[in-house]
């Protein structure tokens, strides 16, 4: 390089505050240079002082001021009521569905950590007989749900700059399972550097900077920059179906909520589960000042947790599952003007793996010795006009794949899985074995292809096998 063009990112950087980067510039290869002013490229500069300021060298407070209530949720079926609004909705929905209005959108941009898999996590097997990894999963159900309603359903898949070479060739090693691929469209988020906590940007070797994708928030501009945005109009999609890759009950379209969503003349809808327990690690949908929004379990504070209303129920009871309806036009509002528009940044604290700036030895820490910042995309919530938040039941809908052992892991998510199952074929009429204390005594999975939910299995009890005590089924 130019020794000009050198001095000129030097003096940039040392306007930032971050001139360590370069700091073994002299003694790397031309390749590594190239990769090191890659990762440079790839940083926004201008907003990071302010940033560090506030949320690495200062900790921003997490005292939620204003007043804090319970939000108004809708039953996760139609109650006596309810049922002609529900039965419309529905109708509605699945109108949307059939007119392409609908797209599939997939979050698989994060890394996993927790769960120490390696690969993007969307590649994990998780189906309890064969092993389906978790977008073969949704890909299965949203080429079901193609057929069933007779449309396109694009499905856009949120990548980041570490996993997209993976995910694509992944889904090219696969044929996309049977998916068009034009109609499945990757889109990668954008990344932010993880800092000491005197503010450095961290280096994860002499020519790389540590960068970490910026959080499921980063989706909303990821859309806009890469075009995906733009591709869905092109489609005449209007409302997009979100869900996070590492939820194998995620239903990729729900005419239902969808329907309800429309109705409501929301902009962004959400899906809510029962909490577990009062303390539970979701995040809480409350009415802040009038406004509905998420706030993470470690923000809501504890007498609020355990309160109990009139009815002795739990008050703060709405789980967030990350599943959300957004529209189109409320996407495109939001990051009209890409550079004024920001989503509020969530600090975390973590060890990271670096090389010392100054001597390039390598650190593995053994405390949290970084700071890395991400976006969550319910922040979007109080953004949006008329939100609304539907009931959902866990045990049809979430069961998260987070940990490699104990709660949300993968044995969690496989159990439930086949509970799921079990209970799709009562309701269906067909004998399920079962253990002395309940459990199916049997490993059961149901392809997408063959049933998307208890009723379509229900159409189909006639092609089912009797399911044998001990063995594992897999109908499909
Ligand atoms: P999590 O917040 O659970 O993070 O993501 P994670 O990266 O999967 O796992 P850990 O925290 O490192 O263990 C919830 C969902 O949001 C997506 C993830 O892929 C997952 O589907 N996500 C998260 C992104 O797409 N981008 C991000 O920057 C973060």
């Amino acid at each position: 390089m130019p020794s000009q063009q050198y001095e000129r990112i030097k003096a940039r950087l040392t306007g930032y505050g971050q001139p360590h980067l370069l700091h073994f510039w002299p003694e790397l290869s031309d390749t590594e240079r190239a990769s090191l002013l890659a990762d440079i490229e790839r940083v926004a500069f201008e907003p990071l002082p302010k940033l560090v300021e506030t949320h690495v060298r200062g900790h921003p407070s997490v005292h939620i001021g204003g007043r804090i209530e319970p939000v108004d949720t809708l039953p996760a079926r139609a109650d006596g009521k309810r049922a002609e609004q529900y039965e419309e909705a529905r109708r509605r929905g699945t109108e949307l569905i059939c007119q392409g209005r609908v797209a599939v959108l997939t979050v698989a941009g994060g890394q996993g950590t927790r769960l120490g898999y390696r690969g993007p996590k969307g590649c994990f097997e998780i189906s309890p007989v064969r092993h389906k990894p978790l977008f073969q999963l949704f890909a299965e159900a949203i080429l079901a749900a193609r057929r069933r309603y007779a449309a396109r359903l694009p499905w856009y898949v949120m990548t980041s700059p570490g996993n997209d070479v993976q995910t694509q060739k992944f889904f090219e090693a696969h044929r996309f399972f049977d998916l068009p691929r034009e109609d499945v469209i990757f889109f990668t988020q954008g990344v932010i550097p993880a800092f000491s906590h005197d503010g450095l940007i961290l280096l994860e070797s002499k020519h790389n900077l540590v960068l970490s994708p910026d959080g499921h928030g980063g989706t909303l501009l990821a859309l806009r920059r890469s075009g995906a945005l733009q591709d869905m109009k092109g489609r005449g999609t209007t409302v997009i179906s979100y869900f996070q890759v590492d939820n194998p009950l995620a239903k990729p379209v729900d005419p239902l909520f969808l329907g309800l969503h429309d109705r409501a003349r929301s902009e962004m809808s959400s899906k809510a589960v029962s909490k577990a327990d009062d303390l539970e690690r979701v995040g809480n949908f409350v009415r802040l000042d009038g406004k509905v929004q998420v706030i993470e379990y470690s923000d809501l504070p504890e007498e609020l947790s355990h309160r109990r209303n009139d009815k002795g129920l739990r008050a703060f009871d709405a789980g967030s599952i990350a599943i959300h309806a957004l529209d189109v036009a409320f996407v495109e509002r939001l990051t009209a003007d890409e550079s004024s528009f920001a989503l509020p940044w969530h600090r975390a604290d973590k060890k990271v793996t670096c090389v010392d700036p100054h001597t390039g030895k390598r650190i593995e820490p053994d405390e949290p010795n970084a700071v890395k910042l991400e976006t969550f995309i319910f922040d979007a919530i109080p953004l949006a006009r008329n939100p609304i938040v539907c009931q959902a039941l866990r045990r049809e809908e979430f069961s998260p794949v987070k940990n490699a052992t104990g709660v949300d892991s993968a044995e969690t998510a496989r159990r439930d899985m086949v509970l799921r199952a079990a209970r799709w074929l009562e309701q269906a009429g067909v004998d399920v074995p079962r253990l002395p204390d309940g459990r199916p005594n049997a490993v059961i999975e149901i392809s997408p292809l063959f049933a998307l939910d208890a009723e379509m299995l229900a159409e189909r009890k006639s092609e089912i096998l009797p399911i044998r005590p001990g063995e594992s089924t897999y109908i499909g």
